[in-house]
């Protein structure tokens, strides 16, 4: 009942060229069944992929976006602009942003509003250090970064969203959260959200994050609670990301 979805988080890569080669890899083997597929190319690219995905399955997303509306916000982005473009979706809080951008828990719940004002649907990321996990706050820190979302905008909310957990730890380092690492937090998100409504937790999406590749995805992705993949480093490379998307029809 919950239909899969897997995110390629392109970062900070990518030119028109590079980008127009991808999509044609992605778009050969597209063929509508399986997993919904987003992409979420940088800010400046967003409208030609738009175009380069208008007849497909392939969905858009952004990797960030500003918490205002409008105005004298120099350098930012939108969630209007996001959604006249073309975007579906928009990934907030990633751990990047967070880390390297020290946004915190509000800045990030006040994006998550932002994203679903202009009826986008937010991918809200979430997770833990590695630091933090050696102390056993995961937990608390998961359960800290959801809070502020759900209290800012409640629980109402996560019926048009997506949850992504994404251990910092995990991201581009090679070394993914194992099968039952994954499958233990995505529990505790679902469980979190299912304490305010049951119902609203059963369909809520919730993405594993962090050195997936066609290697590993298989067994990450056929957890209970895993509903999906935010693939950065093998989201570049078409033939690999296919064989993801293919690892959660699989
Ligand atoms: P990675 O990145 O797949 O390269 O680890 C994941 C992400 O940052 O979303």
């Amino acid at each position: 009942m919950r239909r899969p979805l897997v995110a390629g988080n392109w970062k900070m890569h990518g030119s028109r060229a590079e980008n127009t080669r991808l999509i044609e890899e992605l778009l050969r083997g597209d063929e509508g069944v399986g997993p919904e597929v987003v992409v979420c190319p940088p800010f400046v690219y967003l409208w030609e992929v738009s175009r380069q995905i208008r007849d497909s399955s392939i969905v858009l997303g952004a990797q960030d976006v500003c918490a205002e509306a409008q105005g004298a916000y120099t350098g930012e982005v939108s969630a209007a602009m996001l959604r006249d473009v073309g975007c579906r979706y928009v990934i907030v809080g990633h751990s990047e942003r967070r880390h390297l951008y020290q946004e915190d828990d509000q800045a990030v719940a006040r994006k998550f509003v932002a994203v679903q004002r202009e009826g986008l649907v937010p991918i809200l990321c979430v997770g833990e250090t590695l630091a933090e996990r050696e102390r056993g706050a995961t937990e608390d820190v998961v359960g800290r970064q959801l809070e502020a979302v759900l209290a800012l905008a409640g629980v109402a909310a996560f019926s048009q969203a997506v949850v992504a957990y994404e251990p910092v730890w995990a991201i581009g380092t090679g070394k993914n959260a194992s099968a039952e690492q994954a499958q233990a937090v995505h529990a505790f998100v679902r469980s979190r959200i299912a304490a305010k409504d049951a119902i609203l937790a059963a369909s809520l999406r919730v993405l594993y994050g962090g050195s997936v590749k066609a290697a590993n995805a298989a067994e990450i992705f056929a957890q209970a609670d895993v509903d999906g993949g935010l693939i950065g480093g093998a989201s570049l490379k078409g033939e690999e990301f296919r064989r993801i998307c293919q690892a959660v029809a699989g």
